[in-house]
């Protein structure tokens, strides 16, 4: 017997949770360290193209089949293709987000332990070194960083078994724009440092000799990770939203707020990294290594401000961890309660066991566990590695593939004019199936190639 699904109230709370997937550590983390890694305002302008040209069509791709079908991956991949192999892409989207999910829990572990520190003893050191090497003294521990990460996904598996209205979509409605509020507030903050224009020409002032081939993959994967695409999170999220909502709108919005965002985070952070007379190509530990160093340092001109900056600071990256692991979560929880008729308790309970486990494992290899290698990898970077340049790339090709050549083009259409209702010309649809089937397709080939020459 079919259940009634559980839906987004509206609109905006669509957004939100769509926005909640996207924002994430791939923002305040990953994007501004590689913008620093890459060369500043010309990566940004490639990220921007990147986002419009290739990951909104990939984005709307997802949300299609889930908005068309109501279902989870699975069930979409029966729905849409019976009898198919292509069911084997929906096992595989219930599979990629728990092993992201698992060490993504780590790193928000990681956060939910400096967020403890900023409120309690602080940061106080006077060299960059001294934090890297604290940092590594901390994540090589058994213990602590497990309880971290324990505490991250235990609070994540209690937002999605409170269901998709009162946990999911009530977590991201509050939590959402108080991100925005956070980040706004430490951009300000950070720009008005003494020192920190140059950090501002950094991002605005673009040196076009940096666009290389690397740098426009680099681009394109970054998208492609800030957006969850590629891994069945966009396509369940979606499968929530009311029929009478315009998918194109949705979806949009959602790019936007991604976009806004990261660009935010890299004002809120470059100009404090010049501010200091920090390397900005710092690389992934930029934001546990050089920001709280940088905290220290500014504390010593006015100590409260920074501290409460700092806590403000890793106050919005837990939560923005929060709203992106939750969509991870819930593809597997979706999976377990349509298709094997689990209760959503008991759903949860299996999903939070299976990623715990892997990602204690993963938290261990920066310790106990460092000599087990898989593929002359740590298990954690095999996690990360295999994700982020396999099966989200993987992924993603075949959800365009599905959408572009398998998929009926009038049931694409339709979806995309919302029915037909929509107030643009065909002119608009025409662009998108160009882009989907002739330029993503060979897009994602690149970039998965890249990661690999690299
Ligand atoms: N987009 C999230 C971020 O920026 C990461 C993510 C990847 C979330 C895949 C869901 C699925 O942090």
């Amino acid at each position: 017997m079919e259940r009634r699904r559980e839906l987004f109230g509206g609109r905006s709370a669509a957004i939100l949770a769509l926005a909640g997937s996207a924002i994430g550590l791939g923002n305040i983390w990953r994007f501004p360290y590689m913008v620093g890694q890459m060369g500043g305002a010309a990566f940004i302008i490639l990220y921007l193209a990147s986002c419009l040209l290739l990951s909104l069509p990939i984005f709307l791709a997802e949300a299609i089949i889930g908005h068309r079908t109501h279902a989870g991956t699975i069930g979409a991949m029966e729905q849409l293709a019976p009898g198919t192999k292509w069911k084997w892409l929906g096992l595989l989207t219930v599979l990629s987000p728990m092993v992201i999910l698992s060490y993504y829990s780590v790193v928000g572990g990681w956060s939910i332990d400096y967020l403890w520190r900023s409120l309690t003893v602080g940061f106080h050191v006077d060299e960059v070194g001294a934090v890297s090497s604290a940092f590594g003294a901390f994540i090589s521990k058994p213990w602590g960083p497990l309880v971290c990460h324990t505490l991250f996904l235990g609070a994540c598996a209690g937002i999605v078994s409170a269901g998709i209205k009162s946990g999911i979509e009530r977590f991201n409605k509050i939590t959402m724009p108080l991100l925005f509020v956070l980040i706004v507030l430490i951009m300000v903050y950070s720009i008005s440092l003494p020192g920190a224009g140059a950090g501002v020409d950094y991002l605005l002032k673009p040196d076009f000799s940096k666009i290389t081939p690397s740098a426009i993959a680099a681009a394109m994967g970054q998208s492609f990770f800030s957006l969850s695409l590629g891994v069945g999170t966009i396509l369940t999220y979606s499968s929530y939203i009311h029929r009478k909502e315009n998918i194109l709108v949705t979806g949009a919005g959602t790019v936007f707020f991604d976009l806004l965002f990261a660009l935010i985070a890299g004002f809120a952070i470059m100009p404090a990294v010049f501010a200091a007379g920090i390397e900005p190509g710092a690389g992934p530990g930029l934001i546990f290594e050089t920001l709280p160093f940088i905290f220290a340092k500014m504390g010593t001109t006015v100590p409260w401000v920074s501290s409460v900056v700092a806590v403000l600071f890793f106050v919005t990256i837990v939560f923005a961890a929060f709203t992106s692991a939750i969509s991870m979560f819930e593809v597997g929880v979706a999976y377990l309660v349509e298709q094997k008729g689990l209760s959503r308790r008991r759903a949860t309970l299996l999903i939070f066991a299976v990623t715990w486990l892997l990602g204690a494992l993963c938290s261990l290899s920066f310790g106990p566990l460092s000599g087990v290698k898989i593929f002359g990898r740590t298990i954690f970077n095999f996690c990360d590695f295999l994700t982020s340049n396999f099966l989200m790339t993987f992924g993603g090709l075949l959800f365009v593939i599905f959408v572009g050549w398998k998929m009926d083009k009038a049931a694409v259409r339709d979806e995309f004019t919302h029915g037909g209702t929509a107030r643009f010309n065909g002119a608009v649809f025409d662009v998108f199936w160009f882009l989907l089937r002739y330029i993503a397709p060979p897009a994602i080939v690149v970039i998965f190639l890249t990661n690999f020459v690299a």
